[in-house]
């Protein structure tokens, strides 16, 4: 099984990077099964009905998410009602939505997927680490391959995650921080981590929003609106073959594209 995890997708630019570059990546690195983190798919702001859709349509899998999720009011009913949108498993009980499935490849092969989020500066949730495992443990019932999204901002708690789980998940990749880590491996049981997969949108950007009013709320500390930037996209995530009989990963490939970059591998593929 190879799957491919694509980082935090940041607005149009984000949406228009998967629609040109995912058919050939997909091709090119034999891809069975893909993820991306969708929380800022909706102009860096959480998503709509539509605009998930759109990104399933491109071949997207399954999405994750984060704290940034609950950003437009329609998402609330549409996580509701779309199975392979996940919201983090420790929200507390009775938030809508769902932290973990098992979805299944084109060829019917079965894939957990788990989203979790961490609670190291962010809005304190259930325990990550103790609901994780009853995620892991419900979506192993059905799959051997699981994938963990972990959502959170401090590395020590994302690399913490990584040996909690080494033997437990095929992947464990964190998310949030929209820039992305050079510490993919494979642990000693088996499982493949990277702190964070890092963004797929403008990356000559703030975290993929226009510099000027983010630089200017760091100069003088007043409100200002956040807009997606738009230079210089690239499309940041991770490839990992696993073994199908066991759910260990065997190879991890950190992967960083431009535009060019996927033209190129669409021209050969
Ligand atoms: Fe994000
Ligand atoms: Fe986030």
């Amino acid at each position: 099984m190879i799957l491919l995890f694509i980082g935090d997708l940041i607005g149009r630019p984000g949406r228009e990077l998967l629609r040109k570059g995912l058919s050939a990546l997909v091709e090119h690195h034999h891809v069975d099964f893909v993820i991306a983190n969708a929380e800022n798919s909706a102009a860096g702001f959480g998503i709509t009905k539509d605009i998930g859709d759109t990104i399933l349509g491109y071949g997207v899998d399954v999405m994750t998410s984060g704290n940034h999720i609950w950003d437009k009011k329609e998402a609330l009913d549409y996580i509701a009602g779309e199975r392979r949108l996940l919201r983090p498993a420790n929200y507390p009980a009775g938030v809508p939505g769902k932290g973990s499935l098992v979805a299944t490849t084109r060829d019917g092969r079965q894939v957990g997927v788990v989203n979790v989020m961490g609670r190291v500066f962010m809005t304190a949730l259930d325990d990550p680490f103790a609901v994780v495992l009853k995620e892991i443990e419900a979506v192993r019932a059905k799959a051997k391959i699981v994938v963990v999204d972990f959502h959170a901002e401090a590395t020590s708690e994302k690399v913490a995650m990584g040996w909690h789980l080494d033997g437990k998940a095929t992947l464990v990749v964190g998310t949030h921080t929209h820039v992305q880590t050079a510490d993919e491996r494979i642990l000693p049981n088996g499982t493949a981590y990277l702190t964070d997969a890092g963004m797929t949108g403008p990356h000559d950007s703030i975290i993929g929003m226009e510099r000027e009013p983010a630089l200017a709320r760091f100069r003088n500390g007043m409100p200002s609106k956040f807009e997606p930037a738009t230079g210089n996209p690239r499309l940041n995530g991770i490839v990992v073959s696993a073994d199908d009989a066991t759910g260990r990963a065997t190879s991890v490939t950190r992967i960083s594209y431009s535009e060019r970059d996927l033209t190129a591998i669409g021209a050969t593929a």
